[in-house]
């Protein structure tokens, strides 16, 4: 009974979503993708940039990146651990586990709960041996979908053992698919009295395999209590040990995001408020940080992943850690009280949401008090004394109606009171138009809010479309925030959705209007971030990983080329004194950078056919002799990159020759161009 209702809800949340959601379908072609061929045309026009005309400032925080643990982003993903349900707290607690050997009875692995004492990792596994040789019982973890080893990485096995008599011996081995073991430790555990203490041993694996899983045999006598059952690789990102996976992390590196937005998402709201994402709960010893199930384990029946649960290893320390280690401005979003709106859509009353508030205050003075502060002093006793110098946050993700502009008022009002300088980001719903984005949107300008964030899964024409989307905003007042978009190749949620290079050249084209409209657009983040090949809920996503490899999708290379080449002003760029957003299919933005002194020209031609203009460069310097370009292109718009093609779109290099003030510029069909040119 119980079952039937949670299938039927899923089924229900997943229409809601798609009802929501869900464009009409069409098949991709280039028409039908928003893009066109290029007329013929007589002479070239000419492109004018005015690098001497700088208008709007652009944000440091202009480009930056989402995360959310969707996908396997966090746990599975670039939470390095490689044990899965390493402490039994999973609804079925020995997921992921499985007994190796013929125990003697039945009695010899038993999961023991201890809630009254424990609240936070209420579970622990009792092993009892019987005078036990090497190899008789044991236990195997499969990992996320396997565990990815690499020969000659170091690997960090450690366990929290209850033994209170004996020696008792565990050998670890990691094994690959043929059973061939690929590396192997032995840790010998000495009584431990009535405690529980981490025992620990490293070894080195002698193959690389993308499917190993890892072996624990009992060699021994007694009882022996086991808990958080752990493995790590050595080479995490900055070695820290239990921490993050580097390939991962290196590919956001190179991009230089100006913010990272965490921990989501719909995860920050929870199916219900029970289960929404409570930043205390994710910090301190990682053994007391308490687990919950995510909500991706259940929110797509066609994507089920009973797997999926949150172990908080990585938390907001961790979050705070990784944005400070990248140099992103971190973007906490936080719970508003209410859950969301396609599951439960349950609220905490307003006379209840003190608690909620207090998370929010608390969170400022967890980034940024002093050590000598409550929360200021939590942060200093995890290692790190000096602030995170948090300056905004975002309350409530996707939420809508008065609801939340009745919660999200108190938010403000107490956030404001006491830290004046804290800049707010809002929800503007799940849609970039319609009744709930217009009430929204009016209520949020009303209440004067700090940044706004609107979200746009849409196709590809969508996007070709809404590049002047920002031409004709207010220019005073709220800031906003292009907090989630990718375009969808196929429609929102849809499982075949691609990573195509129509989705990249569309949002390339966007983005010539958000950096054209920086007064106004002062963030903007892809989403989701991650999907690992194995454990993906949802897709498109920048980045595709597995246990091994990574890789950047076309879109992936459209954020880092706008993210590199960001700029401190906007300057004008126009065909016949007009912005230039779909003439012949082009789309240009141009900014120019004050402290490299570089003019930087952005220019998506979106036509089938390559296009040559005159671009009349007006404030240049004379005699720079050349400009370095940049290019992105296939002339294939449903091409992708892959495991084994990780770079089949992505950018290529070269110098042009300048001549005067005026360049021939020739731009490929399909392609995306950034060219820099040393202004004085
Ligand atoms: O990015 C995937 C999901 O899309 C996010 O969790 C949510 O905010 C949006 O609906």
């Amino acid at each position: 009974m119980k079952t039937n209702k949670l299938i039927f809800g899923t089924l229900i949340a997943f229409l809601l979503f798609k009802v929501a959601r869900t464009q009409p379908a069409a098949p991709l072609s280039a028409r039908s993708s928003g893009v066109t061929p290029a007329p013929a045309r007589a002479a070239s026009p000419v492109i004018t940039v005015r690098a001497d005309r700088p208008t709007a400032d652009i944000q440091p925080t202009m480009w930056g990146v989402f995360f959310e643990d969707i996908n396997m982003g966090a746990d599975g993903g670039i939470y390095a651990e490689l044990v899965k349900n390493r402490s039994f707290e999973f609804s079925k607690p020995m997921m992921g586990w499985t007994v190796l050997g013929k125990p003697a009875t039945e009695g010899d692995f038993l999961v023991v709960n201890r809630r009254q004492e424990n609240t936070a990792n209420p579970r622990f596994l009792r092993v009892t041996l019987h005078n036990n040789a090497t190899g008789s019982i044991g236990l195997s973890n499969e990992g996320f979908r396997s565990m990815g080893i690499k020969e000659g990485v170091q690997y960090d096995f450690s366990v929290q053992v209850h033994q209170p008599s004996g020696n008792n011996t565990l050998h670890i081995e990691l094994v690959n698919p043929k059973g061939e073991i690929i590396g192997k430790a032995s840790l010998p555990v000495a009584a431990t009295g009535d405690g529980w203490k981490k025992q620990a041993v490293s070894f080195t694996a002698t193959a690389t395999e993308l499917k190993a899983k890892m072996n624990i045999w009992f060699e021994g006598d007694g009882v022996m209590d086991l808990d958080m059952i752990s493995l790590f690789p050595g080479d995490t990102w900055k070695k820290r040990p239990g921490g993050m996976r580097a390939d991962m992390i290196q590919l956001l590196a190179d991009m230089k995001p100006g913010f990272i937005r965490f921990p989501g998402g719909c995860i920050v709201e929870g199916p219900e408020l029970f289960q929404r994402y409570q930043w205390k709960k994710t910090i301190g010893p990682i053994e007391e940080r308490q687990l919950i199930v995510n909500r991706w384990n259940f929110e797509f029946a066609h994507r089920p992943a009973p797997d999926y649960f949150q172990t908080f290893g990585l938390g907001f320390f961790e979050y705070f850690q990784l944005a400070e280690d990248i140099g992103a401005e971190p973007l906490p979003i936080l719970n508003c009280g209410m859950a969301c709106q396609f599951n439960s859509g349950e609220v905490v009353p307003l006379e209840d949401l003190e608690p909620y508030v207090q998370d929010a205050l608390d969170l400022v003075e967890f980034a940024n008090g002093a050590p000598d502060t409550k929360w200021g002093k939590v942060r200093a006793d995890m290692g790190h004394p000096d602030p995170f110098h948090l300056k905004m946050m975002g309350i409530g993700n996707e939420n809508w109606g008065p609801q939340y502009i009745a919660r999200l008022k108190i938010f403000t009002k107490a956030i404001k009171d006491k830290y004046p300088d804290i800049k707010l980001v809002n929800s503007s719903g799940t849609d970039p138009n319609g009744a709930r984005f217009d009430y929204l949107n009016g209520q949020l300008r009303q209440m004067n809010a700090d940044i706004i964030d609107e979200h746009y899964y849409r196709k590809p024409e969508w996007f070709f479309e809404n590049a002047r989307r920002y031409d004709n905003y207010p220019r005073n007042g709220s800031k906003i925030f292009g907090g989630e978009y990718a375009a969808q190749s196929d429609h929102t949620v849809s499982v075949d959705n691609m990573n195509c290079w129509i989705t990249a050249l569309s949002e390339a084209a966007f983005m010539t209007g958000l950096e054209r409209n920086a007064d106004v657009v002062s963030m903007a983040s892809y989403a989701p971030l991650f999907a690992h090949a194995d454990g993906w809920q949802w897709t498109p996503d920048l980045i595709w990983v597995n246990n091994l490899q990574s890789y950047g999708t076309p879109d992936y290379y459209v954020q880092k080329l706008y993210s590199l080449n960001k700029g401190t002003r906007v300057v004008p760029i126009t065909l016949n004194n007009e912005v230039l957003a779909g003439q012949d299919s082009l789309y240009a933005a141009a900014c120019i950078d004050e402290t490299t002194h570089d003019l930087i020209i952005k220019l998506v031609n979106a036509s089938g056919k390559e296009q040559t203009n005159t671009v009349a460069l007006e404030g240049v310097k004379k005699g720079v002799g050349q400009g370095q370009l940049t290019v992105l292109q296939s002339d294939d718009l449903y091409s992708v990159n892959s495991f084994s093609q990780p770079r089949h779109i992505a950018p290529k290099e070269s110098t042009i020759a300048i001549k005067g003030n005026k360049i021939s510029l020739s731009v490929a069909p399909y392609s995306f161009s950034v060219l820099r040119i040393r202004y004085k």
